[in-house]
């Protein structure tokens, strides 16, 4: 223990003037004073030399060279102290007063006693010692002095045979005891016999008699005999300092004996003067300098009542109990100290605090990082989309166009959601096999079409970019004009300028718009077709065929100015090439039936389809009707037929079939006729029934009485080639209803 021998070193050194005992608080004034005389401890006041007790009256002599080990006696007298005790007493050995006869009753031996501490202003202590006599024939009186005033008191033992004798009880039968009075600080003991022990000389002859220290003597019937051989028993003596109060030794300071720090004077309850303790919670000797030291409470589990000796907190002259960590209580009695483990759990708050501010900010980071992810993939996406709708084809097909009004323009997706509002329900105005069309705003507030598809499918996208290249190529005021077009969605999305007035089917399949729709409007809107169609049959660069011609397919603005549109199913073809062979696709009731034979795909076909577009004009009647009986479901087959009847009139729509339109609906139903040829050579093409249906106009504009004379020349004119029978057929068995019945 190298430590607590340097703190020893420490106190030692540090403290020169102390001399320390076994007690570890000083007992004597100075270090060089004797505190132990064998193995009696002197505690200051009492001392050896001048220097070394507080007053004279405290002087005690260890005497060496005759005793081995030492003894102390007080002064220079052959009183023995045996103990002195801080609490304010000491042991004293004091002869014992005797009174011997022999068997005749004479006295052989006699001794008094007498002690005088009146100097000292010591006194015998009453409690701590009884007055004792021991004999069958003896009484003995205790007389003295105490504190001033003289007193006497008596005893008497007596018996008269060993019989009587009770071993440790000293009651009158061989003993006798009695208290001595408080404060008496002169005794003297003197011994009388009844009868000089003749009764009782068989065994007892003597008669003893002493103050002795009350737990010193236990009487036994041997101690009649046996005690003449002892000399001395001890007394208990009290001392204290001085004989004022301690008010009056506070008063005077550089005689207060209560030197010590922590010290306290008090009154001895059965003495003259004053004494001094250590304060509570202190022990040593109050009586020097820093002779007062603190208690160590916690080493002893008696001294404390903590619940556990290591819950004691040791403080100068006290203690405290506190509950070690993750206990509650006051530490104090059989459960002072709950388990609460308050700081471990804050311990694992704050831990899981930070795991959980961890772990979110972890997610955050995790959230982020993903929606940073899924950007760059969306933006991947979109780019391969743009790939793969053949956008990187596409842009550099327009860039290498000439910059002109009519470039196609490349939108962004989300510029088309936000101009459909994300595609919303309420913005379609359109629905097809194709897809969806929907109305839209732009940004700058022009009303556009926009064109989905509606599934994934790879044909699809071709249609749409074919549509795209196709209508990239056609500039023309009766197509429905290409704004541009999306390619970062999975189906590319087409933006076309925004017709208002709907379909041509529209106009014609309901009642009220059929009525408004006459005849003029009709050859103009049919002329129109016509003209559109024969330019993207041979005025384009390359020559495109439509193959959905229909009235669906035909839009009206708001001047019923006709507008071709959908050439998603339109097929370009190289200039050397007359015949494409392909999957058949078009609108039953307009389709080809050769075309639906061989497959064959020529621009003829688009004739025979405008052929049936151009009954509708004239008959008002779907392509297909099944609401109606087997025989005129197919408008074009029914056509066929009634001509064959002659009963066209009955299917010329009444809202036409005015008296003036009548040479007019005529060569338009033999136009038809020609159209509606099975056989696709047979046919006209596509620019001569433009010419003709122009013709029609222009005719009409200029004469409406045109004569059947004049027929012929106009049909070399054009160039039509007739069909056998045609021209006999046709007028032959058109005869139109005058006002059909209204
Ligand atoms: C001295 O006296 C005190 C108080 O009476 C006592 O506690 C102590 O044990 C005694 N010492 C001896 C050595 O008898
Ligand atoms: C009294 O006698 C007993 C028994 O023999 C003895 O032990 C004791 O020391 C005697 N007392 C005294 C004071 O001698």
């Amino acid at each position: 223990m190298p430590t607590s021998v340097i703190i020893m070193f420490f106190i030692l050194a540090s403290s020169p003037k102390l001399a320390l005992s076994s007690n570890n608080f000083p007992l004597a004034k100075h270090k060089y004073c004797k505190d132990i005389c064998g193995n009696i401890q002197i505690p200051f006041p009492f001392g050896t030399t001048k220097e070394c007790y507080l007053s004279i009256e405290f002087w005690v002599t260890c005497n060496h060279k005759s005793f081995d080990p030492p003894k102390l006696f007080w002064e220079d007298t052959e009183i023995e102290i045996t103990n002195i005790s801080l609490n304010g007493q000491m042991t004293l050995l004091q002869p014992i007063a005797h009174d011997c006869y022999d068997r005749n009753g004479v006295n052989t031996s006699y001794s008094n006693t007498w002690i005088d501490l009146t100097e000292r202003y010591f006194t015998v202590s009453s409690t701590a010692n009884k007055f004792t006599i021991v004999g069958c024939d003896t009484y003995a009186y205790v007389s003295g002095n105490r504190l001033g005033r003289n007193f006497t008191a008596g005893c008497t033992a007596m018996c008269s045979s060993e019989v009587d004798l009770t071993e440790g009880e000293c009651a009158g039968a061989g003993c006798c005891q009695t208290t001595i009075p408080k404060n008496a600080w002169q005794i003297q003991v003197e011994l009388q016999s009844y009868s000089n022990y003749t009764d009782v000389s068989d065994f007892s002859r003597c008669g003893y008699a002493f103050v002795v220290e009350d737990s010193a003597f236990k009487f036994s019937k041997d101690n009649l005999t046996n005690l003449s051989n002892v000399t001395s028993l001890p007394m208990v003596v009290d001392w204290a300092i001085g004989s004022g109060t301690c008010q009056e030794a506070e008063s005077d300071a550089s005689s207060y004996a209560c030197l010590s720090a922590n010290s306290e004077c008090y009154k001895p309850m059965h003495s003259v003067g004053y004494r001094c303790r250590c304060a509570n919670g202190f022990e040593g000797n109050p009586y020097v300098d820093l002779g007062c030291i603190d208690i160590d409470e916690c080493t002893n589990k008696t001294q404390n009542n903590c619940t556990k000796n290591e819950y004691c907190k040791n403080t100068q002259g006290s203690y405290k109990c506190s509950c070690p960590k993750n206990y509650k209580g006051d530490g104090i009695g059989k459960d002072g100290c709950k388990f609460f483990p308050k700081e471990q759990n804050m311990r694992i708050a704050f831990i899981l605090i930070g795991v959980a501010s961890g772990i979110i900010t972890l997610l955050l980071a995790i959230i982020l990082l993903y929606m940073e992810l899924k950007r760059r993939s969306q933006r991947k996406t979109k780019r391969r989309f743009f790939l793969q709708n053949g956008g990187h084809v596409l842009q550099e097909k327009l860039a290498r166009r000439e910059a002109s009004p009519e470039m196609v323009t490349i939108f962004s997706s989300s510029e088309l959601e936000k101009a459909t509002s994300n595609f919303s329900n309420s913005m379609i105005i359109g629905r097809g096999g194709f897809g969806t069309v929907y109305k839209g705003v732009l940004a700058d507030r022009r009303t556009v079409a926009i064109k989905r598809s509606i599934r994934v499918d790879p044909t699809q996208i071709e249609q749409f970019i074919n549509e795209v290249v196709v209508l990239s190529q056609i500039n023309h005021r009766n197509v429905v004009r290409l704004l541009g077009c999306c390619l970062e969605t999975d189906v590319p999305l087409l933006v076309y300028e925004f017709v208002n007035n709907g379909t041509l089917s529209s106009h014609l399949h309901n009642e009220a718009k059929a009525r408004a729709l006459d005849w003029s409007m009709r050859l103009k809107i049919a002329a129109e077709t016509a003209g559109v169609l024969s330019y993207l049959h041979s005025s384009a660069s390359t020559p495109v065929i439509h193959r959905d011609v229909k009235s669906d397919n035909i839009l009206l603005d708001h001047t019923f100015t006709a507008k071709v549109s959908d050439f998603g199913a339109s097929k370009l073809v190289p200039v050397d090439l007359v015949q494409l062979s392909t999957m058949v696709q078009g609108t039953f009731g307009y389709l080809d039936p050769e075309y639906m034979q061989t497959n064959q795909l020529t621009e003829k076909s688009d004739v025979y389809s405008f052929g049936v577009v151009l009954l509708e004009l004239v008959t008002g009647r779907r392509a297909l009707s099944f609401n109606r009986s087997v025989e005129e479901k197919n408008l074009a087959n029914y056509f066929l037929y009634v001509l064959k009847q002659g009963l066209l009139f009955e299917i010329i729509d009444e809202n036409v079939a005015g008296l003036g339109n009548r040479e007019q609906i005529s060569a338009v139903c033999k136009l038809a006729k020609e159209c509606l040829n099975v056989r696709g050579e047979d046919r006209p093409s596509m620019k001569e029934v433009a010419m003709e249906l122009e013709g029609l106009i222009l005719g009409g504009r200029h004469s409406w009485t045109r004569n059947i004379e004049n027929e012929e020349e106009m049909e070399n004119l054009i160039g039509v080639r007739s069909s056998v029978g045609y021209d006999s057929i046709c007028r032959d068995h058109i005869a139109l209803p005058i006002n059909g019945g209204r």
